[in-house]
């Protein structure tokens, strides 16, 4: 899978895509995630990227030029299954969403800033714009960054334990069960017996209705979906 990242501030994501996961996903040669500086598609010797608004207020909004020159490129260099803007006003991000993602081959997220990009990047280039929740963030980067970790983490190969994935919360639409390592006696506070039991279908048991027991009590909406 290939991610094209698309913004005006590309230190926020430098440290990000080269920790941990990430990193590790590109050096299996399962990932690449390219980051795009948009100054470098700007028109003008100020690398300027956004300009006022038409009919005045406060806040600058982001110029469909240099957006449109850098889409325009990647396209010319391969087809992209979606083009993604990262925006509050978006399609709520979920897990089914980075399931659906991660299933791709090639996908373009575009961070917003200011007050947003011209509208007509929406109608002519973004198929898909997602939110990561409702609250408003200064940018669109930390929004990309979540989506680009919840969709890598889910390619087969990136996580060690592969069935690791599939026991995620919200995988079945139930909050994942509590999990213990040693010691099995923290001070008396123990480890409950049956996971110390051997017994792999008890045990099977018990997780799911320690799921079950959970949804209900933190997230009763899961539930009814
Ligand atoms: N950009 C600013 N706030 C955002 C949010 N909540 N989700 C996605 N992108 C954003």
């Amino acid at each position: 899978m290939r991610i094209d990242i698309i913004t005006g501030l590309p230190k926020m994501l430098d440290s990000f895509i080269y920790q941990s996961i990430m990193q590790r996903a590109q050096n299996k040669g399962l990932v690449e995630v390219v980051v795009h500086d948009l100054r470098d598609y700007s028109n003008n010797k100020a690398r300027q990227i956004d300009d006022y608004q038409f009919g005045g207020g406060a806040g600058m909004v982001m110029m469909i030029e240099p957006i449109a020159k850098c889409i325009r490129k990647l396209q010319a260099e391969r087809k992209y299954d979606e083009i993604i803007y990262m925006t509050p006003d978006g399609k709520r991000f979920e897990q089914r969403i980075a399931n659906k993602l991660s299933l791709l081959q090639n996908i373009i997220i575009l961070c917003g800033h200011y007050k947003g990009v011209d509208e007509r990047v929406r109608e002519h280039f973004i198929t898909m714009e997602l939110s990561i929740g409702d609250f408003v963030l200064s940018g669109g980067e930390l929004a990309a960054a979540v989506v680009a970790d919840a969709v890598v983490r889910l390619l087969p190969g990136v996580l060690s334990d592969e069935t690791s994935a599939l026991t995620d919360s919200f995988q079945d639409n139930l909050l994942a069960p509590p999990v213990y390592t040693r010691p099995a006696d923290f001070e008396g506070w123990k480890v409950p017996d049956i996971l110390l039991s051997g017994h792999e279908a008890n045990i099977a048991e018990w997780r799911f209705q320690q799921s079950l027991e959970r949804t209900k009590a933190r997230r009763p909406d899961l539930l009814e979906e």
